[in-house]
């Protein structure tokens, strides 16, 4: 029987613009998930903005990216809510939410640092001391637990300022501002921090374009641009981590949907062999093996798009491969060419609805095989260790007596963890598993609370009301258990 490495790195996974709260607490600036509306299944995120003329406005969220109208000024507007703007108040639970989490036996805990709150516009020279002893005072305290932080650098909230004054990453200038970002973190937190995530989900540029029926021309070259100058700044970060501190690991962050062909029609599985191209391959194999793959240029072509490469990004990108593959996984999809009876939508996924598979409230089909399918292509062409560094089920949880009974999540916690043991069984390289989330947080695509992914439960509504008090749920007892049986006991 496998058994997980002694050394496995259990824990759980957070985003500063989902937890933290704090928004406008000790000089932090103004990020862009702070101008981003709440919204609900069926109503999407907004972002706000004033117009040239001065009238209030609103465009739909796209996860991170900036498309406010270009001449209009993205603002908090009065009336509206932003629950990003409160989180779950981490910024001041900080102490009391690190000791549950290592009261479950955390060997890990992923959480990002807002930029903002380090370089309030983005573009400083010197960085916001406040901020930089917010995120001591909490290495610190996970220390004391004998946790490990894996820190994502930047986890869809870039500053306001700099990313409308750059249009979202569409200006070369972005790639020096996150470096001197990223140098002033393994700076500061050289000895406290060893393991680093540049971007979350940076392929998400791509996936939202092919949920997007509308997505132009246009709309692709902006993606593949500001994903470029990302590739290239995660390159110079990766390296320049290494030689800050030899002890500093650094990964790649991707969304890892497994794609299957929907049908046995060859058209369906060379159509879903190029879905995995674009929205898997792509950035991995810029990433994992310094090189734009073969494939780019037909990617391109499909979209007209002509982009700014140098040599000298392709010798940084060639120079800062990651040391470590970590992704994302909740659902698979199906790929069709075929007419789609039943149409359903996953995160930042959308196609046929697969008859094998139970689905969330929220669209998400639960595939623990998938997750077995995806470690194993993804270790066979990479050969990196590999984390899953977010997996989980969005549901609606309930309080009886004080108590919460998900007996859902540990279900679906169960079975991944079970398909994880699989894939190490084939000779996958699994070295960490960080669920999502580990304390209950604002969704990302909705902005709902409601939508609870949590071990610990938070007593806030969708509209902001309720005490903050933490209620741990039954998931949170078993998934001490398992982490105490190093993955044995998952009864
Ligand atoms: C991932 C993001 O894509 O999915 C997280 O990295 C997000 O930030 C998670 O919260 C779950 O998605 P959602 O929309 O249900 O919060």
């Amino acid at each position: 029987m496998t058994k997980f490495p002694k050394e496995f790195l259990w824990g759980g996974a957070t985003a500063a613009n989902q937890i933290e709260g704090g928004f406008d607490q000790d000089g932090r600036g103004l990020s862009i998930s702070d101008i981003t509306t709440a919204g609900s299944l069926s109503e999407k995120r907004k972002i706000t903005y004033i117009d040239q003329n001065g009238k209030p406005g609103e465009v739909v969220a796209l996860a991170g990216r900036n498309n406010i109208p270009h001449g209009a000024q993205g603002a908090v507007l009065e009336n509206k809510f932003y629950p990003n703007q409160l989180g779950v108040d981490f910024y001041h639970h900080y102490q009391e939410d690190i000791r549950l989490l290592a009261e479950m036996g955390f060997k890990v805990f992923r959480m990002s640092i807002s930029w903002s709150r380090i370089f309030p516009n983005g573009n400083e020279e010197k960085p916001n001391r406040a901020g930089l002893d917010f995120y001591r005072k909490v290495f610190q305290e996970l220390h004391k637990y004998n946790i490990e932080p894996l820190v994502t650098i930047s986890h869809y909230d870039d500053p306001l300022y700099i990313s409308q004054k750059y249009h979202d990453w569409s200006d070369r200038k972005m790639i020096d501002l996150y470096v001197h970002y990223a140098e002033t973190l393994f700076k500061e937190y050289k000895g406290l921090v060893h393991r680093w995530i540049t971007f979350n989900e940076i392929n998400a540029p791509l996936l939202m374009l092919t949920f997007d029926e509308d997505a132009s021309d246009s709309d692709y070259q902006h993606a593949y641009q500001k994903l470029h100058y990302q590739f290239v700044a995660s390159a110079i970060a990766v390296k320049m981590a290494h030689e800050i501190d030899p002890q500093n690991i650094v990964g790649n962050m991707i969304c890892g949907t497994t794609n299957y062909p929907a049908t046995p029609d060859p058209k369906d599985i060379l159509l879903a062999r190029h879905k995995w191209e674009q929205l898997i391959f792509y950035s991995s194999d810029v990433q994992a093996k310094g090189m734009y793959p073969s494939f780019a240029i037909r990617l391109w072509k499909d979209h007209d798009v002509q982009l700014d490469i140098t040599q000298n990004d392709l010798e940084k990108i060639k120079n800062g491969t990651v040391d470590l593959y970590t992704f994302s996984y909740y659902h698979s999809t199906l790929a069709t060419t075929h007419k789609i009876q039943d149409q359903v939508s996953g995160n930042f996924a959308t196609g046929a609805k697969n008859p094998y598979l139970k689905y969330s409230e929220w669209g998400w089909a639960t595939d623990p095989i998938g997750l077995q399918y995806f470690l194993e292509i993804i270790y066979d062409c990479y050969h990196l260790p590999m984390m899953i560094v977010e997996n989980g089920l969005g549901a609606k949880d309930n309080i009886e007596n004080g108590e919460v009974h998900d007996n859902y999540r540990i279900e679906y916690y169960r079975d991944h963890i079970k398909a994880m043991k699989d894939a190490i069984n084939d000779g996958v390289d699994l070295i960490g598993y960080t669920t999502w989330a580990c304390i209950d947080e604002v969704s990302a695509g909705t902005g709902q609370m409601s939508k609870r992914y949590g071990l610990i439960y938070v007593d806030r509504d969708d509209e902001g009301r309720g005490s903050l008090k933490r209620i741990p749920k039954d998931s949170f007892y078993w998934y001490k258990k398992v982490i105490a049986s190093n993955g044995e006991n998952l009864d």
